[in-house]
């Protein structure tokens, strides 16, 4: 199967690094236009020479409606949204009653607001063309039970599940496609990796046996899944969240 995005623009958020970077990289690297967005500037900078060009890096706070409105406006139309901004903002899991409403807030905001700001914002210009893309990166946490111990994440992640069969039902008759990859644990960003360290020897080989594949997942095993969901190879396939997490 050859997948070719020559002539389409991508929006990807959380580009700085892990897997929204390599997301943006692959994207480009088959031949999309890629405005790559993240809240950390400096860790942007070598995006803009990567992938011959098609990538434009460009800050912003996605927990902030306008910085999206001003992004999609100088940017936009886009054929493809990927959301991959998110994560625990530093967060580790501590019981129900130490967690503070700004807590609570910081992770839902740019998991499951932004989702919903991003969809919004990129939405009239898909139905225009009447075609389009969309995929959020939600988590197995979405799906289960968190490892994190996160209650707010736990709620963001399952809240874009519930945000992606809702949308693929609205936007679907306009030709727009909206699913989400869940997933599972991927050593990609500083809180996992501390997550993993964690566990200690006994408690990592314990992960690991509970993975059908025995191994912990790649930004590239996420960013396959996401590339054929946004290609022109998957018309039909809507409202959908695919576990990539080596088999449970
Ligand atoms: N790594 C894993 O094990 C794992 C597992 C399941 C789901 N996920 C999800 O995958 C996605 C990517 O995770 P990752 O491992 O690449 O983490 P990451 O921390 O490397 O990426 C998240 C990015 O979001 C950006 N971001 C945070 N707040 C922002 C804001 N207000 N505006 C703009 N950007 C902002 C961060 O700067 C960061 O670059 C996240 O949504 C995460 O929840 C990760």
């Amino acid at each position: 199967m050859i997948i070719d995005f020559t002539g389409k623009r991508a929006l990807v958020t959380g580009a700085a690094h892990g897997i929204g970077r390599g997301i943006a990289e692959a994207l480009a690297a088959d031949g999309a236009q890629v405005i790559a967005t993240d809240i950390l500037a400096e860790k942007l900078t070598d995006l803009d020479a990567s992938q011959g060009g098609r990538i434009t890096a460009i800050a912003a706070d996605l927990t902030v409606k306008s910085d999206i409105t001003a992004l999609v406006a100088a940017h936009g139309p886009f054929d493809i949204l990927v959301h991959s901004a998110g994560g625990v903002r530093g967060q580790v899991g501590r019981p129900l009653e130490d967690i503070s409403e700004a807590d609570w807030h910081a992770i839902v905001g740019i998991n499951m607001t932004a989702s919903f700001l991003l969809a919004q914002a990129v939405a009239p210009g898909m139905k225009k063309a009447g075609s389009g893309r969309m995929v959020f990166i939600s988590s197995g946490a979405g799906l289960g039970v968190s490892l994190t111990g996160i209650q707010a994440y736990a709620a963001a992640k399952a809240g874009e599940i519930g945000l992606t069969r809702q949308l693929a039902h609205e936007l679907g008759p306009f030709g727009i496609t909206v699913n989400s990859v869940a997933p599972g644990f991927v050593r990609s960003n500083p809180a996992s990796e501390a997550q993993w360290q964690s566990y200690g020897e006994e408690g990592q080989k314990a992960l690991l046996s509970r993975i059908a594949m025995r191994r912990l997942g790649q930004v590239s095993d996420i960013a396959n899944a996401v590339l054929f969901l946004v290609s022109d190879k998957a018309p039909w396939i809507n409202g959908q969240t695919l576990p990539v997490d080596g088999g449970k």
